[in-house]
């Protein structure tokens, strides 16, 4: 892939690029996007300039998932958990997450993106939600890169909503309990019809998974980087990718037996 040279800073991304082995990226890579207060108050400004920043680093992280040709980019972008911080940092960040979508719709549907959500949306103020819906409905026909935002959104009651589900089905009779299986839960998830998140990505220094996609990165490839979300440029996302590559996805299995199945493949 060739990107233009000319621009600044595209010397170091292609340099990168060429690092990258384009036949084995992430099919799905997941974000927890970490770190805008902090970059905020070390510049002595308000948190909400962080979340304002921020965006910019979505856009740049799906520009280039969609460049790439990743096929699902999953954004970590609010919380259950969130909605106990200060009122006034919820509002600011409902109202920016909904104009943000907003703004980006036709470069969304330019680009072929169809934007997804996932998490309690029904939790999400009137304003924010009538523009996610908005966005959800004009690129609903894109078919390139799906970039889904988690809103309102834990692993656990995800999970307790499946359990929910389930529990429904069977005691309608639908469902016999002793058919349950690990594919009866996946199938029931928000995700049911994506690839589990091959990579996940933290930004802002923490390394933990913070009640994200508890069930889908049973096997994701962690990365976790101290760069602040704001900070999070093309070339840190690259970083990740190449790191990503350096790695061997066992499954449980030995990696001897890992490398006889890639020989039987590629011969
Ligand atoms: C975590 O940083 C970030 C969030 C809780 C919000 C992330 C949201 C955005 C970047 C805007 C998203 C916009 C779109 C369009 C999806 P933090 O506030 O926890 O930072 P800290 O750990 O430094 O306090």
């Amino acid at each position: 892939m060739n990107m233009n040279l000319q621009a600044p800073g595209m010397s170091e991304l292609q340099d990168r690029i060429d690092k990258l082995d384009l036949s084995r990226l992430p099919r799905h890579v997941a974000m927890i996007m970490d770190g805008n207060g902090r970059w905020a108050n070390a510049k002595g400004l308000d948190r909400s300039v962080g979340h304002y920043e921020g965006v910019k680093s979505v856009r740049r992280a799906t520009e280039l998932s969609s460049d790439l040709g990743i096929d699902y980019l999953t954004l970590y972008a609010f919380s259950t958990e969130n909605w106990n911080r200060p009122q006034k940092e919820v509002d600011i960040l409902m109202h920016l997450i909904g104009m943000a979508i907003e703004q980006e719709t036709p470069d969304l549907v330019k680009n072929n993106v169809h934007l997804r959500l996932i998490g309690d949306i029904e939790r999400m103020p009137k304003e924010a939600w009538d523009r996610l819906h908005a966005c959800e409905l004009a690129t609903a026909h894109c078919d390139g890169l799906t970039l889904t935002l988690a809103l309102s959104y834990s692993g656990r009651r995800e999970l307790t909503r499946v359990a929910r589900l389930i529990a429904e089905e069977v005691a309608a009779g639908k469902l016999n309990p002793a058919d349950i299986t690990e594919q009866t839960l996946a199938a029931h998830l928000f995700t049911h019809d994506m690839p589990d998140p091959d990579l996940l990505i933290r930004t802002g220094g923490e390394e933990r998974i913070s009640n994200y996609l508890l069930w889908q990165t049973a096997y994701s490839e962690l990365y976790f980087t101290p760069v602040l979300w704001p900070d999070f440029e093309k070339a840190a996302y690259l970083d990740a990718l190449i790191d990503y590559q350096r790695r061997e996805r066992r499954f449980g299995k030995t990696g001897a037996q890992i490398k006889e199945t890639l020989n039987t493949t590629e011969s």
